[in-house]
């Protein structure tokens, strides 16, 4: 058995993380642009507009936008079956409420999807992967109702214009980790919803969860539409799948954990079933939110269920039921590092099991085909004089993984469609903004400040993770 033939092998990026080219051919500024740069344990933050004298890494990235001829050649010498990326809402629609888009734009996607498919890599797109125009979150982002149709009129727009070039589309990325509501990044760059703080955390919240369904509503709008432009597209939801266990075998440990998954499946739970689990409508009720729905929401939402699940997924973490001190890693009720397992110098706590543990529940909870479309390792690394640099680490990291995926396909009968390494050139981290946090299998030579000749070299991944794709997942 193993893998089957038509196995989706690739690499995934994001247009923020690695395009530059902020403010050329007519792009407008996106939210991702006014993040500025922090580090382990230093929190990015939003600016109100760019500032002068700031560091804002997104606004570079790897100059993509310039190089991505070469660097897809590269990828192509890897094997990869597919590549995927996001679209730059603000390149489309510079401010988001214009009534026609931005034709220069729309031709640099085309160029790019036109290239992976001569390169022979199918194309695997995220309408929003973090990002939205600027000038919609200064609108309130999807807190306000209006940005649905904005987002529906852009996706509506590059799904007709790149219905032959694209099948496979995911609508938010990681839509769940606005569940830490706590943190100002996360609704921040899931919804576009900027920080106030004449806010009470009552009404942060209530924002949030409105949000979240305007999103909903936004998703399985364009579900509908794009089975409408080509019935062939494969639409799917894209979830970040961090389990959490229960640190002990407790049962209040045990239902502690529980509860916290909710806050992961609860997206699933409407992106496939099409309406709101009674967990959600209780804990509405329970908290005091009050969220507005327009008439037809509900049937909007059942209409428009996705094709396939794709996760993230990078980490596990473990809870305690009992008040513990505050864990560095992801600060979620009750956190505690788990003994079992060792954790990357981000604290992101690795454990390849929990790869097959995840696909095995999502599978038995929804029954739908499964797509990894990020995983892999932050590490550091300095690279000899060649610019080459021997990962074995993350080698050992993503064999791990792909042993996990292969028994959850042979073992579990779970059907995963792909396979995407995260970052498979070095790009700009989304969590703190740094280049040094590298999770390429191509090193990019440049630094968290930008200095560096940009050049890119192949690490000892790169050659391991070609071989990999030449023997279908047989050579790990
Ligand atoms: C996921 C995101 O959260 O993890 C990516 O979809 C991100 O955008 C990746 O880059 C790794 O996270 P980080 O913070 O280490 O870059």
């Amino acid at each position: 058995m193993g893998f089957p033939d038509n196995f989706l092998w690739g690499g995934a990026v994001a247009a923020h993380q690695l395009e530059g080219a902020w403010n050329e051919d007519g792009r407008g500024p996106s939210i991702c642009d006014v993040l500025t740069g922090g580090a382990h344990g230093v929190a990015r933050r939003i600016t109100d507009g760019v500032v002068p004298g700031e560091n804002y890494p997104n606004q570079r990235g790897i100059d993509y936008y310039h190089t991505f001829r070469e660097d897809d050649a590269l990828f192509q010498e890897m094997g990869f079956k597919c590549f995927r990326t996001s679209i730059s809402w603000s390149r489309i629609f510079p401010n988001g409420d214009e009534e026609e888009p931005n034709e220069e734009g729309l031709k640099f996607y085309e160029r790019l999807f036109e290239d992976y498919r001569a390169k022979g890599m199918e194309p695997v797109v995220t309408l929003s992967h973090f990002e939205m125009p600027l000038h919609l979150a200064k609108m309130g982002g999807f807190a306000n109702r209006e940005v649905v149709d904005y987002y529906f009129k852009f996706a509506s727009t590059v799904m007709e214009r790149y219905k032959n070039l694209v099948k496979y589309w995911l609508t938010f990325n990681e839509v769940n980790n606005q569940m830490e509501m706590h943190t100002e990044i996360f609704p921040y760059t899931n919804s576009g919803i900027i920080p106030d703080p004449n806010d009470n955390p009552h009404e942060v919240e209530q924002k949030i969860w409105q949000a979240i369904h305007n999103e909903f509503v936004a998703s399985a709008l364009v579900v509908q539409r794009g089975h409408q432009i080509n019935p062939d597209f494969r639409i799917g939801c894209m979830l970040a799948m961090v389990p959490i266990y229960p640190a002990t075998c407790k049962p209040e440990d045990v239902m502690h954990a529980e509860v916290l998954m909710r806050d992961r499946y609860l997206f699933g739970d409407v992106y496939v079933n099409g309406e709101y689990p009674c967990y959600l409508l209780n804990r509405w009720d329970r908290e005091g939110f009050d969220i507005e729905m327009e008439p037809g929401d509900t049937d909007i939402i059942a209409a428009g269920t996705v094709d396939f699940i794709s996760i993230s997924y990078y980490m596990s973490a473990a809870v305690s039921a009992e008040k513990v001190p505050e864990f560095d890693g992801h600060g979620l009720p009750g956190q505690v590092r788990n003994p079992y397992i060792k954790a990357t110098d981000w604290g992101w706590q690795i454990d390849p099991v929990g790869l097959r543990y995840v696909l095995c529940s999502l599978f038995e909870r929804y029954r739908k085909p499964i797509f990894v479309v990020e995983n892999g390792i932050g590490m550091y690394e300095t690279p000899d004089s060649d610019g080459y640099i021997a990962d074995d680490a993350r080698i050992a990291y993503l064999r791990s993984h792909i042993e996990q995926v292969r028994k959850a396909i042979d073992y579990d009968g779970v059907p995963v469609i792909g396979y995407t390494v995260w970052g498979c050139i070095d790009v700009i981290s989304f969590g703190t903004g740094e280049m040094k946090k590298r999770y390429g299998m191509i090193y990019v030579d440049a630094d968290d400040n930008g200095n560096g000749s940009y050049r890119r070299s192949r690490k000892k991944s790169f050659y391991w993770y070609r071989d990999v794709i030449a023997s279908n997942g047989a050579d790990l």
